[in-house]
């Protein structure tokens, strides 16, 4: 497919994957339906969320989750600096601003409550916390700070399939939380995602708005054989479809084995390059959490050439990445005005190394050479 040795992340399907999508398109039923619904019934018996949404994409439950919790023009939503865009535009679809905030520090590039605090102000409606590769960084301080302060805690797990902190899933700490998955996600189907609330009223509001407001689903009017439907808002088409409903319950089936290869991956990386000067992991999530480990990146010193540590691993043929480019940089937000040195530091000194569940310990190891060559060269 590609000419890395080692890409980035790879989606590799089962047969078992293909037969649930082959299966769907032999049934001859292809938009939102049954398959939906068994997706939605596992990922809630899985999570233990109160609904479960399937949705076009994270971005897509992000906004139904921000225009569910009352956003809207003159609100403002604190969210970190370093994330995907996604995070920030969902505020701004309601018309409300996002406010970019620092990250906990240098090595722990997500939300603290002490940093989502310094960012807060009378118009502030809601808080954002980013799961970082499936990190649960502060969510219980975020969420005591959230309900001492009468916010909104929304929370973009688009990372975070299979992420725990103790017994809670990510993404079910807050008001609502939504999980991508996007082709390079640790549950990857192509596009999609979950939307996940025990709010009965804004779940409602969800499900109205993922389909144009319609107050019947196509689906639901098949089967009740009748032809009529209201519309009573103006909704979206944040529909998923059927056939990739299905290979994401098949993918739901083995994502804790996944995740269990990916934590391995991860705790040899930890091991490895722990040792190296110039290098180092991440800070590691406590014993209470199990996490999806979407992401894994490292910090370079400071003083360690970033394009040509990359530059020396695309020689050996081994992909990186950088996750993210802050947020508040980008042109788009960039009259947001603010000054976040360490979101800055961190976006300057990160690289995302090669994860995903099916690499081999020789393709690990390729990487941790060309890494101890690329710091001495
Ligand atoms: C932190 C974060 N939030 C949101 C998204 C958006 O997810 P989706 O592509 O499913 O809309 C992504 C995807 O890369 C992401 O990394």
């Amino acid at each position: 497919m590609s000419d890395w040795q080692v890409p980035l992340s790879a989606v590799r399907l089962t047969e078992a994957d293909i037969e649930a999508a082959v299966d769907v398109y032999r049934s001859g039923w292809l938009s939102m339906g049954p398959r939906t619904q068994d997706l939605e019934s596992a990922f809630a018996a899985y999570t233990g969320s109160g609904h479960v949404l399937a949705v076009s994409s994270c971005t897509a439950g992000l906004h139904l989750a921000m225009s569910g919790a009352g956003l809207g023009p003159g609100d403002e939503a604190v969210v970190p600096s370093i994330t995907f865009v996604a995070s920030a535009n969902a505020v701004a679809y309601t018309g409300a601003r996002p406010v970019f905030a620092e990250i906990a520090a240098v090595d722990r590039p997500w939300l603290s409550a002490e940093t989502a605090e310094r960012a807060i102000t009378p118009d502030t409606k809601a808080i954002v916390a980013v799961s970082y590769g499936g990190h649960p960084g502060e969510i219980e301080e975020l969420r005591r700070l959230a309900d001492e302060r009468g916010l909104a805690l929304i929370e973009d797990a688009a990372h975070g399939a299979g992420s725990w902190l103790g017994d809670g899933h990510l993404g079910t700490f807050g008001l609502a939380g939504a999980i991508s998955f996007s082709a390079g996600k640790n549950l990857g189907i192509g596009e999609g995602g979950v939307l996940l609330t025990d709010d009965d009223e804004l779940a409602e509001h969800a499900r109205l708005m993922r389909w144009h407001g319609v107050t019947r689903s196509t689906w639901e009017r098949h089967r009740g054989g009748t032809e009529t439907y209201g519309v009573s808002k103006l909704g979206f088409n944040y529909r998923i479809d059927d056939p990739r409903a299905a290979i994401g319950r098949s993918r739901l089936r083995r994502l804790d084995e996944d995740n269990h290869r990916r934590a391995a991956i991860a705790s040899v990386y930890r091991e490895e390059l722990g040792e190296l000067d110039g290098i180092s992991p991440l800070a590691a999530p406590p014993d209470s959490a199990r996490v999806s480990n979407s992401i894994f990146a490292v910090i370079l010193d400071e003083g360690v050439d970033r394009d040509a540590f990359r530059d020396s691993l695309t020689q050996s043929r081994i992909q990186t990445s950088v996750h993210f480019t802050p947020v508040h940089r980008f042109e788009l937000y960039a009259d947001s005005g603010v000054e976040l040195p360490v979101a800055d530091a961190f976006a300057a000194r990160t690289v995302s190394l090669p994860m995903f569940a099916e690499m081999e310990e020789g393709q690990q190891a390729q990487v941790i050479e060309a890494i101890r060559n690329a710091l001495v060269s």
